[in-house]
Order: C-alpha cells, then sequence, then structure tokens
C-alpha cells in the first residue's frame, strides 16, 4: 500500500490559491488537438473503472467524469479514437443522449453528451480496441522473464483519448481515482500518488493533484519492487530488478539536488518502472512513477541522465506544463537544460559539458533535415500529429536559449527566475506567450542593456541556431577526438587501446561518430576485434555502431543487428537503424523490418510505416 500525504506537496498546493478556479482556456488559446471546449464544461473528476482482458487485449469498465458546467446550455464534449462506447448515462444511471462524431485519423471522433439540467456526473461505458495506440500488450516472449503477459500505456502526446473518453488536452487538468481488475499474478501500477487492494478485489489508485491527461498512466505484469531511497522505488520485472536498483543508486541524490535548485519535490514520491525493451520511448515522466526502457541499463551508471530528464519533468512539465503540443519546448527545454544541471551537481561539470556538447552536434545535423517552420521554439502543428513537434529542436534548441539567458544574467539571477516561474505557475498550463511575459516581466525588464543583447527573435521565431548560441566544449570529447586523429594517421590500435582506457560511454559514442561512413569492412573488423562493438551491451554504443554497420555494409554485424531490432522497440534507435538499412538496402530493411513490425508500438510503427512502407508509393 502507497498513501503518502506530503509535506511539500500541501505547500505547493497551498501557494497555489487560484488553482480550483484558474481560468479556463478561452477560444484564443484553445488545443488544435482537442475536441473539448472547457470553456463551456469542463471535466474536473475521473473515476475510472476498468477490467484488463489479456486473452482480448482490451479493457472494459467506465469512466465516471465529474464537470464544472460554465454554460449550462452547452454539451459535453470529449475526445475519444478507437474506443468502443456501449452506453452513456448519469450518476443515477438515467441514459444521456450522445452521439459520435466524424472519425479524424489523428484526433479520433469527438463525443458529444447532452446533459440535463441538474447532471454533474457523466459515466462513459465502453471497452478498449486492438486498435488502442496508447496500449501495449506484449506477449510472455517480449518481457524479460517469459512467463507472464504485459501491458502499459503511453498518453503523450493525444494517446490517452484511445484509453479513457477525456478532455485530452495539457491546458485541462483532473484529479482522478482508478479501480483496475487484473488477472491473478499480475500487478497493475498506475501514475498515482496512493495505492491500496480494494476489498471487492482490484487493485485502487489515487492522484489528488489535478494532472493534465497525458500523465495518467498504467501498467500492469510480473513485477516487483525495490526500495533504494525512503521516497524511491524501483519496479521491474524479477530477472531485471537487481540490476536496475544498483544502476539507478543515484536518484535520491538527482531528487536532492533538483529541490535545491528549483524549490521541492512536489509529488510525494519518486518510483521508476523498468518496461520492457519494447517500450517506444527512452523515458515517460508518468507523476510519481516515471516508466524507463531497459535499455539504459548499462551496468555502470552511465545512462542515468535519462533518469535525471524525466525527474525534471516533475518541475517542468508536471508543475507547470505546456498549455497546447505548439508549446512543446516549454517542456522539453526546460527538463533538458534542467537535466544538465542535475548532472553537472552530481556527476560534475565535464559530464554535463559532453552531454551538452554531443546534443548540440545532434541538433545541428537534425536542424539540416527540418523545414524552415519546425526550426522554431513555438510549432504550429495543427492539422499535424503532435508527434512530428518530438525533434531536437524543442528539446536542445529550448535548452540553448534557457543557457543563453543563464549565461547573459548570470547563473544566481537566472536561478532565481527560474525558480520563481515555477512558483508562480503550479499546477497551471503555459503557453509560449505567457512564458514571455513572465521572462520579460520578471527577467528581462530589470537589465534592459543585458536585453539589448539577446536575440530573442531567432530564438523564439527563426529557423537554425542564432549567433549568440553559447558554446560548450569538453575536455573529455576533446581527447577523443585527439585520439582517433592519431589513430586515423597511424593505424596504431594498440596506441587507441592505451588512450582509450577509461573512457566513458558519451566518449565512445563519439569515437564512433569521427569514424567515416561508410567505413571499409576491413577497418570495422578490427575495431570490432579489438573493442568488441558488435557485442556491447550498452544500447547507445551499439545503435551508434550499427548504425555504422548497417552503412558500411558490415555482414559480421548484421546478426546482432537483427536480434537488437528483434527486441528493442525504442523509436530513438529503431529509426536511424532501419534508416541506414534502407539506404544500404531497401528490400532488404523491408523484409527485416516486417519480420519485427508486430512486436513494436504503435508510435514507432506509425514512424517506420511512413519511412519504409509508405514512402515512395503512389498517392
Ligand atoms: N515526455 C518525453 C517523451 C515523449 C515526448 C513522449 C513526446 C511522447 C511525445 C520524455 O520526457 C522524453 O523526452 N524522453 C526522451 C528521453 C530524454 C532523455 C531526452 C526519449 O524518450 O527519448
Ligand atoms: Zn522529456
Amino acid at each position: 500500500m502507497r498513501t503518502w500525504p506530503v509535506l511539500s506537496t500541501l505547500l505547493v498546493l497551498a501557494a497555489c490559491t487560484t488553482m480550483t478556479d484558474s481560468p479556463e482556456p478561452t477560444a484564443a488559446t484553445r488545443d488544435p488537438h482537442s475536441r473539448a471546449e472547457p470553456d463551456r464544461v469542463v471535466v474536473r473528476h475521473l473515476d475510472l473503472d476498468l477490467t484488463l482482458d489479456f486473452a482480448q487485449s482490451t479493457a472494459r469498465g467506465r469512466a465516471a467524469l465529474t464537470l464544472v458546467r460554465h454554460d449550462p446550455a452547452a454539451p459535453l464534449v470529449l475526445d475519444t479514437r478507437d474506443l468502443a462506447i456501449e452506453r452513456v448515462t448519469d450518476a443515477t444511471g438515467r441514459e444521456l443522449p450522445f452521439r459520435l462524431g466524424t472519425e479524424d485519423p489523428i484526433l479520433g471522433s469527438a463525443l458529444t453528451v447532452e446533459l440535463r439540467g441538474e447532471t454533474r456526473v457523466v459515466v462513459v461505458h465502453y471497452a478498449t480496441t486492438r486498435d488502442a495506440a496508447a496500449l501495449q500488450w506484449l506477449a510472455p516472449t517480449q518481457t524479460a522473464g517469459g512467463t507472464h503477459p504485459f501491458l502499459f500505456t503511453q498518453g503523450q502526446a493525444i494517446l490517452t483519448r484511445t484509453w479513457i473518453p477525456i478532455q485530452d488536452s495539457p491546458g485541462v487538468r483532473l484529479t482522478w481515482n482508478a479501480r483496475i481488475r487484473a488477472p491473478e499474478g499480475l500487478v497493475p501500477l498506475m501514475s498515482a500518488s496512493t495505492s491500496e487492494p480494494d476489498p471487492d478485489g482490484g487493485t485502487r489508485f489515487g492522484m489528488h493533484i489535478p494532472v493534465p491527461s497525458y500523465l495518467i498512466a498504467l501498467a500492469c505484469g510480473n513485477l516487483v519492487q525495490r526500495e533504494i531511497s525512503p521516497r524511491c522505488a524501483v519496479w521491474a520485472e524479477p530477472a531485471t530488478i537487481d540490476l536496475a536498483a544498483s544502476e539507478f543508486a543515484d536518484t535520491e541524490r538527482m531528487i536532492v539536488a533538483c529541490e535545491e535548485l528549483y524549490g521541492p519535490y512536489a509529488w510525494g514520491r519518486y518510483d521508476i518502472l523498468v518496461l520492457p525493451p519494447s517500450f517506444p520511448f527512452g523515458g515517460m515522466e508518468n507523476p510519481c512513477l516515471t516508466f524507463a526502457t531497459p535499455t539504459i541499463l548499462a551496468g555502470d551508471r552511465s545512462l542515468v541522465s535519462l533518469i535525471a530528464h524525466e525527474l525534471a519533468h516533475s518541475w517542468s512539465g508536471n508543475l507547470v506544463t505546456n498549455a497546447t503540443w505548439n508549446d512543446f519546448w516549454l517542456n522539453e527545454g526546460f527538463t533538458v537544460y534542467l537535466e544538465q544541471r542535475i548532472l553537472e551537481r552530481i556527476y560534475g561539470p565535464e559530464r554535463a559539458a559532453m552531454e551538452i556538447e554531443l546534443a548540440m552536434q545532434g541538433l545541428e545535423e537534425e536542424l539540416a533535415t527540418l523545414q524552415p517552420c519546425d526550426q522554431c521554439l513555438r510549432l504550429e502543428l495543427q492539422g499535424r500529429d503532435p508527434d512530428d513537434g518530438m525533434t531536437a529542436v524543442a528539446y536542445d534548441k529550448g535548452a540553448a536559449f534557457l543557457r543563453r539567458l543563464e549565461q547573459l544574467y548570470g547563473r544566481d539571477r537566472f536561478d532565481r527566475f527560474v525558480r520563481g516561474y515555477f512558483a508562480a505557475h503550479p499546477f497551471q498550463s503555459m503557453t509560449t506567450d505567457a512564458f514571455l511575459a513572465h521572462l520579460q516581466a520578471n527577467l528581462l525588464d530589470s537589465d534592459p542593456a543585458l536585453a539589448a543583447q539577446l536575440d530573442l527573435e531567432t530564438w523564439l521565431r527563426g529557423p537554425g541556431l542564432p549567433k549568440d548560441t553559447p558554446v560548450v566544449r569538453s575536455k573529455a570529447l576533446a581527447a577523443v577526438d585527439a585520439a582517433m586523429a592519431a589513430w586515423h594517421a597511424d593505424r596504431d590500435l594498440e596506441a587507441l587501446a592505451a588512450a582509450s582506457s577509461g573512457w566513458a560511454t558519451q566518449q565512445w559514442l563519439r569515437a564512433i561518430a569521427f569514424l567515416p561512413t561508410p567505413c571499409p569492412a576491413d577497418v570495422m573488423a578490427q575495431l570490432d576485434a579489438r573493442f568488441g562493438f558488435t557485442a556491447t551491451g550498452n544500447a547507445e554504443i551499439a545503435c551508434a555502431w550499427f548504425e555504422l554497420a548497417a552503412a558500411s555494409r558490415y555482414a559480421q554485424a548484421m546478426p546482432a543487428l537483427d536480434a537488437f531490432l528483434g527486441k528493442v522497440g525504442r523509436r530513438k534507435f529503431l529509426k536511424p537503424l532501419y534508416e541506414a538499412l534502407q539506404k544500404a538496402d531497401p528490400v532488404a530493411a523491408r523484409e527485416l523490418y516486417l519480420r519485427h513490425r508486430s512486436r513494436y508500438h504503435a508510435v514507432a510503427v506509425r514512424t517506420l510505416d511512413a519511412m519504409l512502407l509508405e514512402q515512395g508509393r503512389a498517392p
């Protein structure tokens, strides 16, 4: 049982006196990815009751929604996609008339419910369908243990509507309870602040802090727990728990570092759930329970920047939330900046510098592939899948902008500003314009001479990187460049082995990036024989090496690459690997993809279908 009314949460909530009567998004700030009309009728609370059916890959039950009706004549409008709606009633069980609008492939169908004069609670009786993109039902063979099935949900950006009928916009917050019934032997977990067994069967969860719908998450499988500090536990399958607990041992220090910088952690517990490898993302910041890919379990804690990142979302994203997906950079740019500050405090400036330099290198490469309109911080995603906004621009151009402000105003002043920003808007949604107004009033206006040095226009609305982008150079990466240049000149593998002893993961990534594409097969073979890249257990190094191997048609790595693609579903790895394979041999790439496709999550399938199956087809 987990029940933690935590003082810091109460303090933050108390500071936020306007929370419950905060204005609803108006038509002007309305979310282009939601059909809901929260300025007329808004959902404030959800009571969810679901039974999980692993045999049918469906969840069935009801969602009871508590409303605030600003416009007494208006119906309730919910977002749904691929749901089987059975009936809609009020709290007493009386049927309410409803209609499902025409289906849009991205947004789904609006569910409009006619309300009676007194109706305050609407109950939707429904089941999920096999098309539900938020849900991935895994066969036992897709898990570490191989004996139990597994289910997890992924709500961000607009997938929660595929498993809960809801106002699916980050500008609408609600509290929620849930009762989840699962087969014997499977443990359900949710992104909740409380959980307890239900006397009538199943598990009850509660989230008493209002959250946006994309942060409601569920997982269910053969899961065990290990405490790593008084407020942190790791959850994983039994086969993975030891490794996971030791990998994440620094988590408590990360929370303390972030609290010292940005104010109290508002969510009570911070637990981490390690998912099976088909999880399509690296991590997802579900409140109280970060979801993480097992591909960060490198054995040496070298990939835990991802935990710093998901933890940082507890401030940037979960506490102060992007109002629409056009403002996604407010979530991710801030979070990357916070993540880098946490890394610096715990692992030192050199480690942070390595991560920043590598990220900026990745950003420049990606910028070269993006349309000018997609290189701005504030995006225009109307009519598009918000997933298209998940580029390095939101993440790394966003973080670079904040580093520029820090450089200009100095750390002390900038840290005070960021702390004040979180304290001023807890549990609220933020548009880019509202952030800019806060920035102007609380930082720029305090020193107009400094503000004049800032190329604000290019940062926010311009393509590319402004001239005043701060440059970060890591000594450790410079050492790699020097060692690789020496090897390139003399091909002395033993000298390279000596120079590279003790290199960190990030340094190996730089070394692989140094190699030419394609790289001659005999050079690949020599490096592989000396350093064992093909057999590495580090997924980041494996991915970088396999990408080069595919581009270089280095046949010896192919069986390991095939096995990697058959196991790992993390889109960040799949995309460059299939891209490299496709360039080298489109027919073989397609054949490989079709062989593994059924094991990937809908989010990854969407990206890869467009790349491997739909491209080049007649319209
Ligand atoms: N919130 C994101 C994941 C996300 C973004 C899911 C948009 C769906 C739509 C998460 O915090 C994230 O950024 N994850 C990264 C890892 C991070 C270390 C950059 C990922 O999964 O690659
Ligand atoms: Zn993130």
